[in-house]
C-alpha cells in the first residue's frame, strides 16, 4: 500500500491543466498570440498522470506532442479556454493554470480577410476575462488552485501579489529574465510561493523534472489536507 503511495501519490486525485498559448482571431487568417510552447504545462499533465491522476489537459495552440493517458480539450480563444476550465473545473481537485492567456483581444472579429487600404489601420483591442480570477472565485475550499506568473523583474512581490488577487493556493513564479528560464526552452528556473511566502525553490532544471517536483510538492499537500 505504501509502496503503492510512493509511486502513484495522484491515484484517484483529478487533475486539469491548462497549457499553450491563447489564439485572438483577427479575421480568418489572423490572430494575436505569444511565444508559449506548451512544453511546461504538457510536462505537468504527463507526469500528474503517470503520478496516477486522471488528468484533463486544456490546450491552446502548442507546439509539443500531446501526452498518452490525458483526456485532451483543445480551445483557441480566451473565452474559449475559460468555458472549458468552468464547466471541467467542479469535478476537479487540483487545477494548474500554466497557459499563457492573452490578457487582451481584437475588439472585433471580421468575418471575412480584412483587405489593406492606402489609410493606417488601426486595431482595437479589448480586455480578456481572468480565467483563473474566475476559477478562484468558484472554487471550494477542498480544490487546489495553481497559478503560474511570468515576471521580469519584482517577481516574488508579483507572484505573491496575483496570487492573492485571483485567490489561488500556490503561484509558480518564473523569471523570465533568467537564462534556461521562461517560454520555448527545455527548462525552466522556479519559485513557487502560497499566501505566507516561499514555499519551494527549484534550481534550473528540465521542465519534466520541475512538473514532477511541482506534483510531488502538491501531492504531499493533499495528503497532509493543508490547501
Ligand atoms: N491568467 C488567466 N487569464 C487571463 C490572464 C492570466 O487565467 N486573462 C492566468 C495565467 O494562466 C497564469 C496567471 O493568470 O496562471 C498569471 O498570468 P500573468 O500573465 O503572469 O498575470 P496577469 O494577471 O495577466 O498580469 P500581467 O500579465 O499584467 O503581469
Ligand atoms: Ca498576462
Amino acid at each position: 500500500e505504501s509502496f503503492f503511495n510512493e509511486k502513484k501519490p495522484l491515484r484517484g486525485k483529478r487533475v486539469l491543466v491548462t497549457a499553450g498559448a491563447t489564439m485572438e482571431r483577427i479575421d480568418p487568417v489572423r490572430y494575436l498570440t505569444n511565444d508559449s510552447s506548451g512544453k511546461m504545462g504538457y510536462a505537468i499533465a504527463e507526469q500528474a498522470a503517470r503520478m496516477g491522476a486522471e488528468v484533463t489537459l486544456v490546450t491552446g495552440k502548442a507546439t509539443v506532442a500531446v501526452p498518452n493517458g490525458v483526456k485532451v480539450i483543445r480551445t483557441e480563444s480566451t473565452i474559449e479556454m475559460m468555458d472549458a476550465v468552468l464547466s471541467a473545473m467542479d469535478e476537479q481537485d487540483v487545477i494548474i493554470k500554466a497557459a499563457a492567456v492573452s490578457d487582451y483581444r481584437p475588439a472585433e472579429q471580421a468575418p471575412e480577410k480584412i483587405k489593406k487600404t492606402e489609410s493606417e489601420m488601426m486595431l482595437k483591442l479589448v480586455k480578456n476575462p481572468d480565467i483563473l480570477q474566475a476559477v478562484g472565485e468558484r472554487k471550494k475550499a477542498s480544490q487546489l488552485v495553481v497559478g503560474f506568473a511570468a515576471e521580469t523583474h519584482n517577481v516574488e512581490a508579483f507572484a505573491i501579489d496575483k496570487l492573492k488577487r485571483k485567490r489561488c493556493d500556490l503561484i509558480v513564479a518564473n523569471d523570465v529574465t533568467v537564462p534556461g528560464a521562461g517560454f520555448g526552452t527545455d527548462t525552466n528556473v522556479v519559485n513557487v510561493y502560497d499566501a505566507n511566502g516561499l514555499v519551494l525553490r527549484l534550481p534550473l532544471m528540465e521542465k519534466r523534472e520541475v512538473a514532477a517536483r511541482l506534483l510531488a510538492f502538491i501531492a504531499d499537500r493533499l495528503t497532509k489536507g493543508e490547501i
